[in-house]
């Protein structure tokens, strides 16, 4: 497993390598990237784009470019050693009350390390009232959670354990179980050095291996690295739409494609998110964390309480759907979409999927050895 990891790492950051190379070619293939652009847009009669010249679109590509190194916080640098034990904590269900619940049910990674539902659902059937987020990136994401409450994901690895609505099992308890198994005292030694299974010890191990879930190269990759086959003229057109009128990069900015800050977009929802944290500044009622858009197609549906079940409801919504309150963001307002419009945004954020290797379950340590 470790291997498997190991070579996919090597083939993203060669990735990234190349990519930067080709982004050095691409300044002067811009003309030609940009006819593709461009003529679509001359029979459109609901195009309203400014007119992207070259320098203008490789600018645009250029704030999209990936980072080459996942940083890992001083306190917590990573080891394989740490990996492999976050790796297998992360799988198993023994972490939950009635061991049938990991972290991997409700972050899976066959659904973009999220569960499909419209919001999660705890060990004992509940239902939450927020969706699950992805955990893809998530190195570079912090502060945690859609309210912003968890600073790191050392402080957050234990709260879904402890948590009686999610996996139901108080810390204390799972230490103890997982001491009972000679496997994780053999994990933990070679992680920590020492035998013994501590809940901090669990906690740095889950954050190392969250840490290394990084998206491969996707379409829109490879289209910023200046491959200009990479991603279609519809997608192209809502790349620039994305970052112009519809105004969408206002808040989903970067490679990751979040400013990984508060906003409220104006859901019907009565949660009021980071509101409930930060009740003296106004704009924070019903402001939830910028999601990152990075495989989004593959998983829906969207919003912390999962009311978009497509993504081009989503895309809708900033047209028409929100709902205008004292708190709403000053970035929000009617966009004026053209079907067609829609559609090119829709088939850009669909170039957000990358083909990542498939993530195989690893092998539990088991209680007999
Ligand atoms: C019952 C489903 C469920 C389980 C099990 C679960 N999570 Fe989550 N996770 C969620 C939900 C829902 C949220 C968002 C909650 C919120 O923001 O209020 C979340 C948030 C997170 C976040 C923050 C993501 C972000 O973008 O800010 C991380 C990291 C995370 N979980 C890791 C874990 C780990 C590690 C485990 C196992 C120890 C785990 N989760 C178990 C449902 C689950
Ligand atoms: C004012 C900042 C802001 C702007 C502008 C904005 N977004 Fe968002 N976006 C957010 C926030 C915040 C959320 C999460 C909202 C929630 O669930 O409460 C979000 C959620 C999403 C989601 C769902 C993500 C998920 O994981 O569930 C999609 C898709 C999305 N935005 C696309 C877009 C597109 C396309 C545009 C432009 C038309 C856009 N956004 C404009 C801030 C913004």
């Amino acid at each position: 497993m470790q291997t498997v990891r190991r070579e996919g790492m090597a083939r993203a950051w060669a990735g990234w390598r190349l990519s930067a190379m080709l982004l050095a070619g691409v300044l002067a293939l811009g003309g030609a990237a940009l006819t593709s652009v461009a003529a679509p847009r001359a029979e459109a009669p609901d195009a309203a784009l400014p007119p992207p010249d070259a320098a203008a679109l490789d600018a645009l590509r250029a704030r999209y470019r990936r980072p080459d190194a996942i940083p890992f916080p001083r306190d917590n640098a990573y080891s394989d050693a740490k990996y492999r034990l976050g790796q297998v904590l992360f799988f198993d269900p023994r972490l939950s009350g009635s061991n049938t619940m990991s972290c991997a049910s409700c972050h899976n990674p066959a659904l973009g390390w999220e569960d499909g539902l419209r919001t999660a659902r705890g060990e004992q059937a509940n239902t939450l009232r927020r969706s699950t987020p992805t955990i893809l990136n998530i190195a570079w994401a912090e502060p945690l959670m859609w309210d912003g409450r968890k600073e790191s994901l050392e402080d957050q690895a234990l709260g879904p354990v402890a948590d009686a609505g999610e996996m139901n099992q108080p810390v204390d308890e799972l230490v103890a179980e997982l001491s009972r198994i000679p496997g994780y005292r053999r994990l933990f030694r070679d992680a920590h050095g020492a035998d013994a299974v501590t809940p901090r010890g669990i906690a740095l191990a889950l954050a190392t291996f969250q840490r290394t879930i990084v998206s491969n190269l996707s379409p829109f990759d490879r289209w910023v690295a200046g491959d200009a086959s990479a991603m279609g003229a519809d997608a192209v057109r809502g790349f620039v739409l994305f970052n112009t009128r519809a105004n969408c990069a206002a808040c989903h900015a970067g490679w990751r494609l979040t400013d990984d800050s508060f906003h409220d977009i104006g859901l019907a929802s009565g949660d009021i998110g980071r509101g409930a944290h930060m009740p003296e500044v106004p704009l924070m009622r019903h402001a939830f964390k910028t999601p990152t858009l990075r495989n989004i197609a593959l998983r829906g549906p969207y919003m912390h309480d999962g009311s978009a079940m497509t993504l081009r409801e989503a895309v809708l919504h900033y047209d028409t759907g929100f709902v205008d309150r004292p708190s709403l963001s000053p970035e929000m307002r009617r966009l004026n979409l053209s079907p067609r419009d829609a559609d090119d945004i829709v088939a850009f954020l669909r170039a957000l999927t990358s083909g990542d290797d498939p993530v195989p379950a690893p092998a539990l340590p088991t209680e007999e050895e």
